[in-house]
């Protein structure tokens, strides 16, 4: 199944809950700055920023229907399909960029690369990047389906979700490696209810351009 298509199929069922440390991440961004969600799916983490008193927000991702559940749920978010895996914006003109729970959907590290370079093409020098996802686990059940799928995708921690999504867990040093052009202020590791209900490790990460 075409990856796109899948997130359109679930745009209206899903929950994401990957978690935002709003509080950390307001010692780096101001409440003025332009402040980019990539991936953003139906905008919930716009809508916590807009909450806190953020007011230029912007929110890309390439689901057409993750963009509309957004407009519909979050009517004044400014919500906006990305074509081509172009952001569509200058370069160095916003000041921090979110990205949660994205990479995750990209199992080929060469793709994951380019979004890091697009990214870091639209933030200004000095803007923060911060970005959530998920790490490998050594329970039995994620260690059945890294091993199933390891020879077919050729990464170990893709595998394919029964409903038809191939996604990834993160070795850390592979994190660190796409990270590196960056400045790193935070690195920590946290537990996450995965949107299927499950507990994943996870990181998240907040760096400077
Ligand atoms: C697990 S959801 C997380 C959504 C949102 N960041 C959040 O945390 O609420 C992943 C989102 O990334 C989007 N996505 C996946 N691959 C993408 C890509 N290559 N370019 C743009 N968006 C992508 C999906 O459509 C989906 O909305």
């Amino acid at each position: 199944m075409n990856q796109k298509d899948y997130w359109d199929g679930v745009s209206g069922t899903k929950t994401f809950t990957t978690p935002f440390q709003v509080e950390e991440f307001a010692e780096y961004v101001s409440k003025d700055a332009v402040i980019l969600d990539v991936g953003c799916g139906y905008g919930r983490t716009l809508n916590e920023l807009s909450q806190s008193g953020y007011r230029n927000l912007i929110g890309v991702d390439f689901s057409e229907g993750m963009i509309e559940r957004g407009k519909r749920q979050f009517p004044q978010l400014d919500l906006r399909v990305m074509e081509n895996s172009s952001i569509g914006l200058a370069d160095a003109s916003v000041d921090a960029v979110i990205l949660f729970a994205v990479l995750t959907c990209i199992p080929d590290g060469a793709e994951q690369r380019a979004l890091i370079a697009e990214i870091r093409r639209v933030l200004k020098p000095g803007g923060i990047l911060y970005v959530n996802d998920f790490l490998l686990n050594d329970d039995e059940r994620n260690l059945k389906r890294y091993s199933e799928f390891a020879d077919k995708y050729g990464v170990y921690g893709v595998f394919e979700l029964p409903e038809g999504a191939v996604v990834r867990h993160h070795d850390e040093d592979w994190i660190q490696s796409l990270l590196s052009d960056l400045t790193k202020f935070r690195y920590e590791r946290l537990t996450f209810t995965t949107m299927n209900g499950h507990r994943s490790n996870g990181f998240y990460f907040i760096g400077r351009k």
